[in-house]
């Protein structure tokens, strides 16, 4: 097959969103919409993808930037005009795919089906119907008696007849090259809304004596077009049930999948279980044997096999096998976490490298800092690490013991073996295997009270 070049309209303004940010910005669960676009359009092997952008054309070309080539429509005058922005880009010959920038729920297979009928029925243009009882503000499909295609009629165009019918534009095309360019120069605006209409390009074409395919839509659930926040969360509940279904088919176990956020980035290994509540994002990798959750959110990292994390948050972090992590522990960017570590409760990590088997059971923050193999912190331990201007590192050595409330005032080595007293504020290095006490002596005053009158 030949290769597919693929445009998305996204020069609309979205007003219905009643938002500052451009519709096909808005996200759904980690991404923005035009991104599920996009990935659908990669998905199906499309690496020549340009997008026509006009309203708020900056900040969409910043999210897209590098993603894909973008064309700028200056004025919105229609879906056809849209199309004619992309100039050179369809002037090369093969196929074209129009898709929308709002309709997140397309998929790879849609479009790749879409490119096999109309290849194998030599058209020179495709499009893809579907049927809806009420097909209010869509664009309506006129055949013939004999079921030949004759012409798009948009809802605000329709006769009393045409309204009646059931079948309409999806919005999703392909178009061989050569047949759109000649088409798009043939446009005319002189309709109800006076807009140059991508539909009526098929109209020309069969005119003009080519062939006109229609494919039929199996699911019409896949081209609903995101309007308002409300179409929003429907969409967004959609694709959340597509992704959690997959990774269930697929063994990972999804204990309450309506309230499971999962990316369609993220990938988790068979075996492991996902309790309620979790919120797993970016280019996060979870391995086999795992249970996540309750209420965590993982966000960007890498978690390796049999690791459990309950009630945490985590960010572009990574954790080695047999770790337990929370509950209520948050580990910031860069924290790297090695095997058969504990990171207990109200615990905080940053930027940090802990090695096998340390414990850090409660109410510590470890910023900045290289922290050896199977030491054990006491409750309260704070890594000193900004003086109000610089971060300084820690560096704790192997079978190192921190007691309770002491604070590491980087920058600081506590060597191998090194003991430190509960309570210690360390501001020099502590030599291996060496107990630091850093702490005023206790004073007591024998029968003090009974002194003072009591
Ligand atoms: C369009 C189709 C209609 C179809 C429907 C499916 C036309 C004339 N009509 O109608 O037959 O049933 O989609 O959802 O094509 N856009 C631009 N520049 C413009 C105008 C639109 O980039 O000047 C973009 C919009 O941002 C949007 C897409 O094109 O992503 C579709 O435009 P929209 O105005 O939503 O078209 P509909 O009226 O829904
Ligand atoms: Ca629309």
């Amino acid at each position: 097959m030949e290769k597919l070049k693929v445009i998305i309209l996204a020069a609309g303004q979205g007003t219905r969103m009643k938002s500052k940010i451009p519709k096909v910005l808005h996200k759904v669960l980690d991404k923005t919409m035009i991104d599920y676009v996009i990935d659908a359009a990669e998905k199906a092997g499309c690496d020549d993808i340009c997008a026509i952008i006009g309203h708020q054309s900056a900040m969409v070309k910043a999210v897209l930037a590098g993603r894909v080539k973008t064309a700028l429509q200056k004025e919105q005058l229609g879906t056809g005009h849209a199309v004619m922005q992309a100039g050179d880009f369809i002037k090369d010959g093969g196929n074209v795919v129009i898709l929308c920038g709002d309709t997140p729920l397309i998929t790879a297979e849609t479009i790749n089906k879409l490119n096999e009928i109309h290849c194998s029925q030599n058209n020179d243009v495709t499009v893809i119907s579907a049927i809806a009882e009420d097909a209010t503000g869509y664009g309506r499909i006129v055949k013939d008696n004999g079921g030949r295609f004759i012409k798009i009629v948009e809802h605000k165009d329709c006769n009393s007849e045409e309204l009646k019918i059931k079948e309409y534009n999806t919005g999703v095309y392909i178009f061989k090259s050569t047949a759109l360019t000649d088409a798009l120069s043939k446009l005319t605006n002189n309709n109800s809304q006076g807009e140059y209409y991508l539909t009526d390009a098929l109209e020309i074409i069969k005119n003009d004596g080519g062939k006109v395919g229609v494919m039929t839509a199996e699911d019409e659930s896949e081209f609903i077009g995101v309007n308002s926040k409300l179409q929003l969360s429907q969409a967004a509940k959609t694709i959340r049930k597509r992704i959690n279904e997959n990774l269930m088919i697929s063994g990972v176990t999804i204990e309450d999948p309506d309230n499971t956020y999962i990316g369609q980035d993220v990938e988790i290994a068979p075996d492991t279980i996902i309790l309620p509540g979790c919120v797993l994002e970016g280019k996060t990798k979870i391995g086999t044997d795992c249970i996540i959750g309750p209420n965590t959110m993982i966000s960007g990292s890498v978690i390796h096999d049999a690791v459990i994390i309950k009630n945490s948050t985590l960010v572009n972090s990574e954790v080695d096998n047999f770790t337990t992590v929370g509950p209520y522990a948050y580990l910031r960017p860069n924290s790297k976490i090695g095997e058969h570590v504990k990171i207990g409760d109200f615990v905080e990590v940053k930027n940090s490298n802990i090695d096998d088997g340390t414990k850090v059971s409660h109410l510590t923050y470890i910023g900045d800092s290289d922290v050896g193999k199977n030491i054990n912190f006491g409750c309260g331990t704070v890594t000193v690490n900004y003086d109000g201007k610089n971060k300084f590192r820690t560096t704790i050595g192997d079978n190192a013991f921190i007691g309770c409330n002491t604070n590491l005032v980087a920058p600081v080595t506590v060597e191998e073996n090194a003991y430190i007293a509960a309570g210690s504020t360390i501001t020099n290095d502590v030599p291996e295997s060496a107990l630091s006490i850093a702490r005023a002596r206790q004073v007591n005053k024998p029968e003090w009270r009974k002194k003072m009158g009591k």
